[in-house]
């Protein structure tokens, strides 16, 4: 609170913010599918681990309570102490806000507490089955599941674009006969800004929206199309900006050329994130490339080291990935075996596995959780809560920041008029900070900056945009994107 901006923040008492509908309609549903989730869990349990049983009933029964408070709009408890050195900090800003109810609570910090206070029913359980247990793993690899279609046409580019820059003389996408410099950079800043735009679009497909989008709506945000039809929704693209520190760098053959990700979610986007952090180190635009995952299960979707070690566990054999019915899979439409894979289609999948375990076995891929991610706080608080993270940081030539929570974190998820100037939203991450920020952010929340001015009132004229509501309703669905830059280097 003390390092916040000093504008005011989303509340989920203002009808009008996208916290309201949140706090009443989103997060009860979250918490039913993790009811859900540990429900199913406990059914399968052998009744000779009594231990076990009886805990899944008593985590069941603790959800169900939360989502009682919830509802009934009753003041948040202090967090529990599992030993981690948050709590203190969650604890703390728990009872400098009020403590507040459900009801009435800044938006940012009352949903990182909702999944911080999940997450300690598992931190905290006596047996070893329920011990980081993540009630949200089920629901993220089933949806990796159905974005197959999208996971095997991008594979088979990913292919291609890296065959090429292999054979080509020039290390770049381009045939050998090519020699013209600018020829080669424009082609080289082209594929640069296909790879990040798949990236970006990746965070349209959260799960913690799931509880308005269908499985066929995710499918269709996926494909080639749907990315093209897409690319007049990026209200801001800075991309030309972050592919030219990083061309000078390269150039300039710095010996270490880090770029960091700091992730959002598991599935398609890590998998999208994957693909752009492969393409980064084959062209040379980076050595290396540090991913940053929660700690926590998070949001729903957000990744923790077990997603990621899932996901190239997936890749390594796609066919058993692809084509088995698991757990996972509960809707009766998956009840029949799924379509084999073709060999192409599987030898395209294991090539870009092969290229990341390669990378990864090398050092040159590198997973680094730390707990600041999964504090209440915005990104403001950094330079004073986690010193060490923003040196780590300052090591890096470009630090991605995916997707829409983290951008409400760098903005402090407060309402900025939409013309404030993208660095400045920032604070201290901002210029002078001695860090390269890219925002790559598909809109899922009212915080919005750097738009030219009228373009907010421009979008809220449109159909479902709002209008004069005093909402910004068409910054809550995802369809619309902003990708943003602040050189805090120069
Ligand atoms: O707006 C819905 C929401 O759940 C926000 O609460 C949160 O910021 C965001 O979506 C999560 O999206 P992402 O996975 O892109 O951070
Ligand atoms: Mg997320």
């Amino acid at each position: 609170m003390e390092y916040d901006p000093k504008v005011p923040t989303y509340q989920t008492s203002d009808p009008t913010s996208f916290a309201h509908k949140s706090a009443r309609e989103r997060w009860p549903a979250i918490i039913t599918g993790a009811i859900d989730d540990v429900h199913r869990t406990v059914s399968r349990i052998s009744d000779a681990d009594k231990d076990a049983l009886a805990e899944g009933k008593a985590i069941t029964s603790s959800l169900s309570t939360l989502k009682y408070e919830l509802q009934h709009n009753r003041v948040l408890s202090p967090i529990t102490d599992d030993g981690a050195p948050d709590v203190k900090l969650y604890n703390d800003e728990l009872q400098a806000r009020g403590p507040p109810t459900w009801h009435a609570v800044e938006w940012l910090y009352a949903e990182c507490y909702l999944y911080r206070r999940i997450g300690t029913l598992f931190s905290t359980a006596k047996t070893k089955f329920w011990k980081g247990y993540d009630p949200f793993y089920r629901q993220k690899m089933k949806t990796f599941k159905s974005s197959r279609p999208a996971v095997i046409e991008l594979c088979a580019r990913y292919r291609d674009i890296i065959t090429q820059i292999r054979s080509s003389t020039s290390g770049a996408p381009v045939a050998n006969d090519v020699t013209d410099e600018k020829e080669i950079e424009q082609a080289e800043m082209l594929l640069f800004v296909e790879m990040a735009e798949i990236c970006l679009w990746g965070n349209a497909t959260d799960l913690s929206l799931l509880t308005s989008l269908s499985y066929e709506d995710i499918q269709k945000l996926q494909g080639s199309g749907a990315r093209k039809e897409s690319e007049k929704n990026i209200l801001v693209n800075d991309l030309d900006r972050a592919f030219e520190v990083l061309t000078r760098a390269q150039k300039a053959k710095a010996e270490s050329r880090r770029v960091d990700i700091v992730l959002d979610n598991a599935g398609f986007e890590l998998f999208v994130d994957l693909l752009l952090a492969g393409y980064l180190v084959a062209t040379g635009l980076a050595t290396e490339v540090v991913l940053h995952p929660k700690d926590i299960p998070w949001f729903v979707s957000d990744v923790v080291p077990k997603d990621f070690s899932a996901l190239l566990s997936a890749m390594a054999d796609p066919k058993a990935f692809y084509e088995t019915i698991s757990d996972a899979d509960d809707d009766p439409s998956a009840s029949e075996k799924p379509p084999p894979l073709s060999d192409e289609e599987a030898a395209n999948v294991q090539f870009l596995f092969d290229d990341l375990s390669h990378l990864h076995s090398e050092g040159k891929l590198v997973l680094r959780p730390n707990r600041f991610w999964t504090h209440a706080g915005s990104f403001w608080r950094m330079p004073s809560v986690a010193p060490d993270l923003v040196d780590d940081l300052k090591e890096s030539s470009l630090v991605i920041f995916k997707g829409d929570l983290n951008y409400r974190k760098l903005a402090g998820d407060a309402a900025w008029p939409a013309s404030t100037p993208f660095a400045e939203a920032i604070g201290p991450l901002g210029p002078s900070s001695g860090l390269r920020v890219l925002a790559l952010r598909t809109c899922k929340a009212d915080v919005v900056v750097g738009l030219p001015e009228g373009k907010d009132e421009e979008i809220r004229a449109t159909d479902g945009g709002g209008g004069d509501s005093g909402a910004r309703k068409w910054a809550w669905s995802g369809k619309w994107a902003v990708v943003q830059f602040s050189d805090g280097k120069s």
